[in-house]
């Protein structure tokens, strides 16, 4: 199969969250699988310069795309590269008055106000590329609400032209908390037809709105883990568009991410202290802790149980819950480090605790990639009681390094951990802590469940082992996703109504 993957951001080139890996693992994965695929995804010079480690060569192609937007026309160079160990051929759209910025989306905080037009001519270019170098694609990937154009482009305009008739479109939602919700006017911006601004399309309380626009024409749509695919259905979780989702239950599949486990992998990771596997995973976490406790300037403790956390500092990844039972947690014999950046009021809220327990808590806000593999190497346990989880890959992280997760049981939470309540653990299923009461003290109390866990050290080293143990790589997730683009087929053709 021919398989074209559009996202806004992908790793090693571009990164602000989970989206970033899930755009470049998941196409190794699908190659592995003997497809063919293509990435396309912006070229954002500044960023790459910014950024620390290797990135694969990027070449012009000679070829460019020239799209009308905003009542004039706007080219972009086509790049070409690959994602590092795989056949995957990358595309970079090179536009530098959208892309040539100190950001993706945001710079000192705010959104850039030309967001809509950026992400409308990204979805644009995606479509021209596929014509202009001629890849005769059956399946077009789109990810979130800045490729949510991507399938009403197709459907409206592309799908009469040769090469694109049978093309069928699959649109994975990776965060419902962002629509892409603009003014009625940017529907200019777009060059779609007024008929399509409506309710039942690409309307959504009078404005423009990308993710509703993906749903709505695409073929089959995704989402990053099963329970998501059921919450989203729902007021509570499906963020006004609960009601488009349910309405498209029957192309609605949830597929939970698997994990780069070449980059995630403390047997090989060159990024810790100390490599270690299933066998010597105490020895080796002993001393990627006493590494970790040294970075973070806290007492080298063997005894002191630590929590890690690496994350977007904000309400969805739970940080209300956290700094509420912060301080007393700070009274137990335990230590935390959290790295991170997001929102300020929690950021400043997580040092003044750093700064009132320095032998408890350790924050460093930033974004460090080695950090966090260290984060996850040497803390006892992981840390993310978020509010709502598409998926989530640190508990994942976590699991592969034998750091049982605490968290929520939402999404893709709920569908990795399994709490180590007495029933799994007679199973031999169970690998780390789970609970859904939004509450500090909920929290509080299994914070000190799981240490007491931690002193029966038979129990403990089978739960960090069950973690290790499962498959956490791409490889199940690709083969479904193979199975959902060959359904999207079926239903372009009239096959599957
Ligand atoms: P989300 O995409 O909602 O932020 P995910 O768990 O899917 O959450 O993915 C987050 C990704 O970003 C993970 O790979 C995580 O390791 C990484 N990450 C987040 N914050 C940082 C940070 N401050 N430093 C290094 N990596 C980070
Ligand atoms: C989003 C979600 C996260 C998910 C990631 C990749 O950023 O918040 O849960 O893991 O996308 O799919």
């Amino acid at each position: 199969m021919r398989i074209v993957l559009a996202s806004s951001e992908a790793v090693p080139f571009s990164k602000t969250g989970g989206l970033a890996d899930v755009a470049s693992a998941l196409p190794k994965a699908l190659a592995l699988l003997g497809h063919e695929v293509v990435l396309i995804t912006p070229y954002y010079p500044r960023i790459l310069a910014a950024k620390n480690g290797s990135t694969p060569a990027i070449e012009p192609t000679g070829g460019e795309v020239s799209i009308r937007i905003a009542g004039r026309t706007v080219t972009a160079r086509i790049l070409r590269s690959s994602l590092p160990g795989s056949s995957v051929t990358v595309y970079l759209i090179d536009q530098p008055g959208y892309f040539d910025r100190p950001g993706l989306y945001v710079d000192g905080g705010q959104d850039f106000s030309d967001n809509c037009e950026r992400f409308t001519f990204f979805s644009r270019a995606v479509l021209e590329a596929a014509r202009v170098l001629n890849l005769q694609a059956d399946i077009f990937h789109a990810n979130d609400w800045q490729t949510g154009l991507v399938p009403a482009l197709l459907k409206a305009e592309y799908q009469t032209q040769p090469g694109f008739a049978h093309a069928a479109a699959v649109f994975t939602i990776h965060n419902m908390a962002f629509q892409g919700q603009y003014w009625h006017w940017d529907m200019l911006l777009t060059g779609l037809d007024w008929k399509y601004f409506n309710w039942r399309q690409m309307e959504f309380f009078g404005n423009l709105n990308l993710l509703k626009t993906g749903i709505v024409f695409s073929d089959v749509i995704t989402t990053v883990s099963p329970t998501y695919a059921r919450e989203i259905q729902t007021s509570e979780f499906g963020c006004g568009l609960h009601g488009v989702l349910s309405s498209r239950r029957d192309d609605l599949v949830g597929i939970l991410n698997g994990c780069d486990t070449e980059d995630w992998n403390p047997a090989t990771d060159p990024l810790i202290p100390r490599n270690y596997d299933f066998q010597t995973v105490f020895e080796g976490k002993a001393v990627c802790k006493a590494h970790l406790q040294r970075q973070f300037g806290l007492p080298e403790r063997a005894s002191a149980p630590l929590i890690g956390s690496i994350s977007r500092i904000t309400s969805q990844k739970g940080f209300d819950l956290i700094v509420a039972s912060a301080p007393r947690l700070a009274e137990l014999d335990l230590q935390m480090v959290f790295l991170g950046t997001g929102d300020k009021a929690y950021e400043q809220k997580l040092q003044s605790l750093a700064a009132s327990y320095p032998d408890k808590i350790a924050v460093c806000i930033g974004y460090d990639e080695a950090l966090s593999h260290l984060i996850e190497a040497g803390a006892d346990l992981y840390l993310m009681p978020s509010q709502f989880e598409p998926c989530g890959l640190n508990q994942m992280y976590s699991l592969i390094y034998g750091t049982p997760p605490i968290v929520r049981a939402v999404g893709g939470l709920a569908d990795s951990v399994v709490d180590a309540n007495e029933e799994n653990l007679g199973q031999g299923i169970a690998n780390g802590f789970t609970f859904y009461e939004s509450d500090s003290e909920v929290l509080f109390r299994q914070v000190c469940r799981a240490m007491g866990l931690m002193l029966d050290r038979r129990t403990w080293a089978q739960l960090v082992r069950t973690g290790m143990e499962r498959d956490w790589s791409w490889r199940r997730s690709a083969a479904q996703y193979v199975r959902t683009y060959d359904r999207a087929l079926q239903k372009r053709a009239g096959g599957v109504e």
